[in-house]
């Protein structure tokens, strides 16, 4: 596989991917080769058979500091429009795969909306989340005006992007932006991400993938079309091996062996 200078890449165990953002002089700091390094790993992980879930992480310190603001100060606006300046960044959102972030230490500006466009968040009790564009004199652009007011509402999502304030672990618990925080000590809330994703990866892939593509759907759909396509995709699954062996098992009374057919 592909060799890469700003992320580590490893399988620590059956059907997990783990992708660990690698800049510690920068704390993670999102530059351009980064973000071109991680869609690609992304996707390489999407297209392996061998892999059901992906995890993504930082170090203890920082899951990420946001966008590299060094490689974007001197930008004029001609730059950014004609390069479209971070448009890349929804790439993510095309992987077919569950993406699990173990997020411990800064997650801000971008690195916050870097976990928010992974399908599931764990925090360590050290992280510290927030939107700290506006103290650049920018607005966040990695999705955090939609995906934030989304998850945690408008009231505190207009406090958090307005005063740039980080929020704690225990905060984005309790507003709903991440499933749990995870116990403390370096390193757990990677394992509790990946044991996770082993989980994920134990279920048959065209379910959990189709799962994934209908939860998703409640952030673009109305509800009427949203119970559409969920049923639709329900029924297509009555056309997979998975669906014939998940039932088979439980009737038989032994444990499901999916085959992703
Ligand atoms: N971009 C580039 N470099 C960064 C960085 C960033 N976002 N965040 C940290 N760094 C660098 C620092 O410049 C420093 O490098 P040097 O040693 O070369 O000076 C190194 O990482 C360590 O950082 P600090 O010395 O600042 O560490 P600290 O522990 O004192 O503070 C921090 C940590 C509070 C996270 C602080 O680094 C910070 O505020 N970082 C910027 C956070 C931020 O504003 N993020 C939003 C970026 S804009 C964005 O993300 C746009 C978008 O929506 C996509």
């Amino acid at each position: 596989s592909t060799q890469f200078t700003n992320i580590l890449t490893s399988r620590p165990e059956p059907g997990v991917a783990l992708i660990t953002l690698n800049r510690p002089k920068a704390l993670n700091a999102l530059s351009s080769p980064l973000m071109n390094e991680l869609s690609q790993a992304l996707k390489e992980f999407d297209s392996d058979p061998q892999i059901g879930a992906i995890v993504v992480t930082g170090s203890e310190k920082a899951f990420a500091a946001g966008a590299d603001i060094k490689e974007m100060k001197d930008k004029q606006f001609a730059d950014v429009i004609k390069e479209n300046w971070l448009g890349n960044w929804s790439d993510m959102t095309r992987i077919q795969k569950p993406i699990i972030a173990a997020v411990s230490g800064f997650a801000l500006g971008g690195g916050c909306e870097l976990a928010m466009m992974c399908d599931i968040i764990l925090a360590s009790p050290t992280a510290k989340f927030g939107q700290p564009e506006i103290e650049l004199g920018i607005i966040p652009a990695g999705g955090a005006t939609q995906r934030l007011t989304h998850a945690i509402g408008k009231s505190r999502a207009m406090e958090i992007i307005l005063t740039g304030r980080h929020f704690s672990a225990q905060e984005a618990e309790k507003w709903g932006l991440i499933s749990r925080v995870v116990g403390d000590g370096e390193g757990v809330v990677v394992k509790e991400a990946v044991e996770i994703a082993k989980t994920i990866a134990g279920k048959g892939q065209i379910a959990v993938q189709t799962a994934k593509e209908t939860v998703n759907a409640a952030y673009e759909l109305s509800l009427a079309e949203g119970l559409r396509l969920e049923r639709r995709l329900f029924h297509g699954l009555f056309a997979t091996q998975d669906q014939k062996e998940g039932m088979a098992a439980f009737t038989e009374k032994r444990k499901a062996v999916f085959t992703h057919l």
